[in-house]
């Protein structure tokens, strides 16, 4: 089967109704993005960034997948489907697809303060975390979710990804958060990249890379009715 890598933003969520970023009315529009999430900010104000990523998660348990997240699943019954996602939401598990590789962390996860593999995965009925929450080992916990200033540990395994690729395809990513946004690049020579975002990036020149603008739901649609085999 061919390996099929998709490399999705936030704008593959946003038909499940979760804003993105940088669109207008986007989160980095309503909250100060250095205050609720990046690594000085968990030190300076860690209570306000509990509150924020508490609030994503009532938010997120109450949307589900869009058939962009489904559709790559089904995807998976002629494909290698890989994907991997800036996305903290759970939507594509929630599709069914089984490799999901998150970048930037998982917004129903959070880990020991003083054992990072210490991993604890919350419920939609136990959503919320705060400076007082304790671990089994008395610890307290932080959000499972990359900060900036903060490395990308899967970001290695991701270029891996990219180089098997036999098609490599962008859903809803502004391509402006690095390491992320060149993953891309590492795909073979001469791989088919497509890009499916209503509003794309503009892609430097003299790379090959067929953009399909637009939404995630068409552009799965599209994937569906013309990759081959
Ligand atoms: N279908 C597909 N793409 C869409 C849709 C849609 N229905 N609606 C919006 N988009 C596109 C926008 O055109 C934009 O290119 O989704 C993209 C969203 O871009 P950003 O908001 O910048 O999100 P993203 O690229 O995922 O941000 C990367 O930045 O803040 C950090 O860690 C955060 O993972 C995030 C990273």
């Amino acid at each position: 089967m061919k390996k099929l890598v998709i490399s999705s933003g936030a704008g593959i969520s946003a038909e499940s109704g979760i804003s993105t970023f940088r669109d207008a009315g986007g989160l980095w529009e309503k909250y100060p993005v250095m205050e609720v999430a990046s690594h000085d900010g968990f030190l300076k104000n860690p209570a306000l960034i509990h509150k924020f990523y508490n609030e994503r998660r009532k938010q997120l348990v109450t949307c589900k997948p869009n058939f962009a997240h489904i559709g790559l699943h089904q995807l998976e019954e002629r494909f290698d489907v890989r994907v991997i996602t800036q996305n903290i939401d759970d939507l594509h598990e929630r599709a069914g697809s089984k490799n999901v590789l998150h970048l930037h962390g998982e917004l129903m996860k959070v880990r020991s303060l003083k054992h990072e593999d210490r991993v604890y995965t919350l419920t939609s009925d136990n959503l919320e975390t705060s400076v007082d929450t304790r671990d089994e080992y008395g610890d307290p916990v932080r959000p499972h979710i990359v900060f900036f200033q903060e490395d990308v540990p899967n970001f290695t395994k991701a270029t891996e990804l990219a180089k098997e690729a036999d098609i490599f395809v962008v859903i809803g990513t502004s391509l402006n958060v690095y390491p992320a946004a060149s993953l891309l690049y590492y795909v073979k020579p001469g791989t088919p990249v497509y890009y499916i975002d209503p509003r794309p990036a503009p892609i430097p020149e003299g790379t090959a890379v067929h953009v399909l603008p637009m939404k995630a739901t068409e552009g799965v649609q599209w994937l569906i009715d013309n990759l081959k085999e």
